[in-house]
């Protein structure tokens, strides 16, 4: 299927590893320019160089931008730069986030304020300061990364949860507006995804059980109904199709990816 992507631009944050990663280089292997960001400038230009080594033969230039996106002004810093490397921007996705899982008393007041700045001020932020440059242009996708306990909170991961609701909120809410000038929106809610930092998780979990990492990703695994744990290619796979020519009339919609863990309404 031609996505029509060639030629096009995209910021994506969170880029530098992980499902933000995948995302990355599954755009550029569509010919997408693209800005990627994350906090850490030498993990960026090694996703950068990763990317266009991995090209597939597409020349799209890829840029690293270093910002923290819990911060306001950081955020306006890297969308004014964003749109500078870039010309115009066509494609935004909003990925970046730090996991804090626990117990819900042991939350600390930082990493609360923490999860809610960067995750979910970051994302309404850059929507904030890059919709209005593709509202001018009357085109123009956008995708939230956001995860399935946007509607069904797990218990070590409250604070995280109400992040991904508001998120999924925040979505439908202004997907109304942004359609007036023919810009898009909508969110992918992945289910436990097998990032490096989850496998890492795998890893641990299995040395403190005295266990291997497959026999405990199995035990994951047989948990949700499809038995298999979701892969990064299958949210980049989706994340192209959803930001691409080929979904015009799709906006405001969520879209879980979780392996049937979640069904609901
Ligand atoms: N993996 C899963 O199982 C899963 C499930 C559901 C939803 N999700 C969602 O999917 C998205 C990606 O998750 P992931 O697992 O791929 O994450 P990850 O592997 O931990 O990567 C997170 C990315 O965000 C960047 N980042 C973190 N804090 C930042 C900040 N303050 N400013 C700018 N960049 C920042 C990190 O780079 P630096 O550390 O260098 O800044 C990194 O590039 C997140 O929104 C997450 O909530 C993931």
């Amino acid at each position: 299927m031609d996505l029509g992507l060639k030629g096009k631009t995209a910021i994506v944050t969170g880029a530098s590893r992980g499902i933000g990663l995948e995302i990355a280089r599954a755009l550029h292997a569509e010919g997408v320019s693209l800005v990627l960001i994350a906090r850490t400038q030498e993990s960026l230009a090694q996703a950068a160089r990763a990317i266009v080594s991995s090209g597939t033969g597409e020349r799209a230039p890829v840029h690293p931008i270093a910002a923290d996106l819990g911060a306001r002004a950081e955020v306006e810093r890297v969308a004014r730069q964003a749109i500078e490397r870039l010309g115009h921007v066509d494609i935004l996705v909003n990925n970046a986030a730090r996991a804090r899982t626990g117990p819900f008393f042991e939350v600390s007041e930082g990493d609360l304020e923490e999860v809610w700045q960067v995750k979910a001020f970051g994302y309404v932020r850059m929507v904030r300061a890059i919709a209005p440059h593709m509202m001018a242009r009357h085109s123009g996708a956008i995708l939230n990364v956001v995860g399935n306990t946007a509607r069904t909170p797990a218990e070590d991961f409250v604070i995280g949860s109400m992040v991904n609701a508001a998120l999924v909120n925040f979505t439908r809410g202004v997907s109304r507006e942004l359609a007036r000038h023919n810009v898009r929106i909508n969110a992918i809610s992945p289910g436990w995804t097998l990032t490096e930092r989850q496998r890492r998780k795998l890893e641990l979990d299995a040395a403190a059980q005295g266990t291997t990492m497959e026999e405990i990703e199995r035990g994951e695994a047989r948990a949700v109904p499809l038995r298999r744990l979701v892969r990064m290619e299958e949210i980049a796979a989706l994340a192209l199709l959803l930001v691409s020519e080929r979904t015009p009339a799709l906006t405001g919609e969520e879209i879980i990816v979780d392996a049937g863990a979640t069904p609901g309404i």
